[in-house]
């Protein structure tokens, strides 16, 4: 299902290159039908497919879903677990065709923390589609922007106590490239559904200079119609990145 009318084609010329997406409102779409949470993030799948699809489909370049913050282990232990379920069946289902249509799977966060066979299967799909050409995955899996810096850190001061880095030479560039997935580029537009008003720990680094595209459409709602309005919406917007 989505919402509203029927949308104008982007111009396939001025797309966002890097979309990041907080996939956000699965337990209140499951509430309002009297569902439990679980049913909502089943649902939200659909979501995810539709939107991967039409982003492969109109050709843009990197798509990083966040699926599973590092606080979200904070969760009811029954729903954690079955979140792990559903990212296992999702991938278990999918990567024949996500394959077949040239998706290359990565991961960002903390992901050796994932339950252990649904890490095992990611690690298979990341393997398998490592030299597609064709959209690039980034599933943000017990990802946290302060935890990548953190991250970054630790990398850079090893290089730094092995003597392989000067301090000096620390510069903004040489953090992007301590990062998860370095060769990614800073995502242009980010999408957050559901009505929330705030990154939640998303790219907090790479998305210095992002357009926001917030709706109220939750997430398991949000589908091709309401993913074209907003590249239209960030058509139409100016970005100056401080010049004039
Ligand atoms: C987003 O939906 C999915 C995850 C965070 C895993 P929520 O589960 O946060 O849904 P709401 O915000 O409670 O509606
Ligand atoms: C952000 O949603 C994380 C994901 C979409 C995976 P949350 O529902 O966890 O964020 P808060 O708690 O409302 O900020
Ligand atoms: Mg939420």
């Amino acid at each position: 299902m989505t919402s509203g009318s029927k949308q104008e084609l982007p111009d396939i010329k001025n797309l966002p290159v890097h979309l990041g997406v907080i996939m956000d409102g699965n337990g209140r779409w499951a509430k309002k039908r009297g569902l439990p949470r679980l049913a909502g993030h089943r649902a939200g799948m659909k979501s995810v497919k539709q939107i991967v699809n039409s982003c492969g489909e109109i050709g843009i370049r990197y798509l990083t879903l966040y699926a599973f913050s590092v606080e979200n282990w904070l969760r009811p232990k029954a729903e954690v677990t079955g979140l792990m379920r559903i990212l296992r069946e999702y991938l278990l289902k999918e990567i024949d065709e996500l394959d077949g249509k040239g998706v290359k799977i990565v991961a960002s966060g903390r992901i050796d923390d994932l339950e252990k066979t649904a890490l095992k299967i990611l690690k298979d799909c990341i393997k398998r589609t490592q030299h597609n050409k064709g959209l690039v995955l980034n599933l943000a899996l017990s990802y946290g922007g302060r935890a990548e810096l953190a991250d970054a850190v630790k990398s850079l001061s090893k290089d730094i106590k092995s003597g392989y880095l000067n301090p000096d030479k620390i510069d903004e560039s040489l953090i992007s490239k301590h990062l998860y997935h370095p060769e990614i580029p800073d995502p242009d537009l980010i999408i957050r559904t559901s009505g929330e008003h705030r990154l939640s720990n998303f790219l907090i680094w790479q998305s210095a200079y992002s357009e926001f595209y917030f709706t109220e459409v939750l997430w398991p709602d949000f589908g091709k119609e309401d993913l074209m309005r907003s590249l239209n919406e960030y058509q139409g917007r100016e970005r100056r990145f401080g010049r004039i």
